[in-house]
């Protein structure tokens, strides 16, 4: 019979709840990693966009590379709306172009954007960003018109150029969004546009800037090492407590679950004790039967054992079997204990006894299994037994293996006008009325099971005390090795 392999539950649990908090961990520590990175790049972001706005506001020298440019444009549709950009400007808030006449910048042409002023003092500008913008490590910068000009370089020969195609897509972006353009670049260095707004929010100019960002990656890398160290921590102090918890949990339920083993054991012990002085009682008014249900139990639950019956099947059928003939209670002494043949009549108040111990056992649950044993154990397989003549594998499996059991019993026990045959005399009798009086498929079990196990149990039912013969039988749980032992 295959043994099904039981994980340990504790085991079990460890190992799922440190699958489960493995995976936590690094959902969590993913959502850090990048959150943390996030931020402290959105921080640097805003911070930079900030401090840039800001010396766009407080240095005039800033101010004046967008300010003046309205009033250099000339002609044509983008001059024009930089004309009218211009106006806005003039009068109130932060871009306010230089006055007019004495603009810092010089005029690089009088048609349109191509044409745009340069800065005066080109030198003077370059090192008040350069102070200024060196402070946030700004390593390049280029300042835009909204048409892609470029106004103001570190790289004093690409002032007056045009932007790059993607420059100008960032340019346009920032220029209708109105919003800060960042992305990462290799080695540290974090890529921005930013809008350089006048009055009515208008966008003025476009600043360029890539930042050199090792101090923030350090903060940021910093970061991240203590928010895993953290969670990992945590994740420990997760998977330790709660495997504690659950460890003396278990170990409570185990308990609780000892003591109620041990008081179902306790009722069913109790139940097959009344069993067992009900029976005894039977046996004692019996005298040619002394001991009789207390061997037909110890036999059929070997024979079940030897049909490979289940645990739970070896108690009921053993209950059924010391039940048998509870019936009997009901048959007057004058014909139980009459020492002479039976009288026709006689015999149908005896052969009532099934019916009898049925009615009588019928409305207690506990043994309604058992019944099988009480109401058919005098069937036979060839139809002629009673009560209803059944046949074959209708008569229920338990019926079949008692009745061989109260047959070897019958023939081997001792009698007040016989002695009691032997084994092989009872195996010679049992062989002759296969498929007549009992089932092939138990005989050939009966047949199976060694002789001195028959043995065995008439001895220990004549030498021991009642008890010790159920003791040994142990009907439910360790039926299998309480005959073997
Ligand atoms: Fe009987
Ligand atoms: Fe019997």
């Amino acid at each position: 019979m295959g043994k099904t392999k039981e994980v340990n539950p504790y085991r079990r649990f460890t190992w799922t709840l440190g699958i489960s908090v493995i995976l936590i961990g690094l959902v969590l520590s993913a959502v850090t990693l990048w959150a943390s990175s996030s931020f402290v790049i959105r921080e640097t972001v805003d911070l930079t966009n900030a401090s840039v706005v800001k010396h766009f506001i407080k240095l005039p020298q800033l101010a004046d590379l967008f300010g003046g440019k309205g009033t250099q444009s000339t002609s044509g549709d983008k001059g024009r709306t930089a004309a009218s950009s211009y106006e806005g400007d003039s009068h109130a808030g932060h871009m306010q172009p230089a006055a007019s006449g004495s603009s810092g910048y010089e005029h690089a042409g009088s048609e349109g954007y191509e044409e745009h002023a340069l800065p005066k003092d080109y030198e003077g500008v370059y090192n008040v960003v350069r102070m200024h913008f060196d402070l946030y490590s700004i390593v390049e910068t280029n300042f835009y018109y909204p048409d892609g000009t470029i106004n103001f370089s570190y790289d004093k020969s690409r002032v007056g150029q045009k932007a790059s195609t993607a420059a100008y897509s960032a340019i346009d972006q920032v220029v209708e969004k109105k919003e800060v353009l960042h992305d990462r670049m290799s080695g540290h260095r974090l890529h921005l546009w930013l809008p350089i707004q006048g009055e009515g929010n208008r966008v003025n100019g476009v600043v360029e800037i890539v930042r050199d960002i090792t101090e923030q990656d350090l903060v940021s890398s910093w970061l991240q090492v203590t928010l895993l160290t953290v969670i990992l921590i945590g994740m420990l102090a997760l998977f330790f407590g709660l495997r504690q918890v659950f460890v003396y949990s278990t170990r409570i339920i185990d308990g609780k679950n000892k003591e109620l083993n041990a008081m179902i054991d306790t009722i069913e012990r109790t139940y097959d004790e009344s069993l067992q002085a009900l029976s005894s009682a039977l046996d004692s008014r019996d005298n040619e039967t002394q001991g009789h249900s207390f061997r037909v139990t110890a036999y059929a639950t070997r024979l079940a054992m030897e049909m490979r019956l289940s645990d739970e099947d070896l108690g009921l059928l053993a209950r059924g079997a010391l039940l048998h003939d509870v019936g009997k209670i009901g048959v007057p002494d004058a014909i139980l204990l009459k020492p002479d043949k039976l009288t026709e009549d006689e015999w149908v108040v005896m052969k009532r006894h099934v019916q009898l111990g049925h009615q009588m056992l019928q409305h207690i649950a506990f043994l309604q299994p058992s019944l099988d044993v009480v109401l058919y154990h005098h069937e036979r397989v060839d139809g002629r037994g009673y009560p209803f003549g059944l046949q074959g594998e209708e008569i229920p499996l338990f019926a079949r293996i008692f009745s061989l059991c109260d047959t070897y019993d019958a023939i081997t026990s001792d009698r007040p006008y016989r002695k009691g045959r032997g084994y092989l005399e009872a195996r010679a009798e049992i062989e002759r009325c296969t498929e007549t009086q009992f089932c092939p498929m138990v005989v050939e079990a009966f047949l199976r099971i060694p002789p001195e196990d028959w043995q065995e149990i008439q001895e220990i039912s004549r030498v021991a005390h009642e008890d010790e013969v159920l003791d040994r039988l142990r009907f439910q749980r360790s039926g299998r090795q309480a005959i073997a032992g």
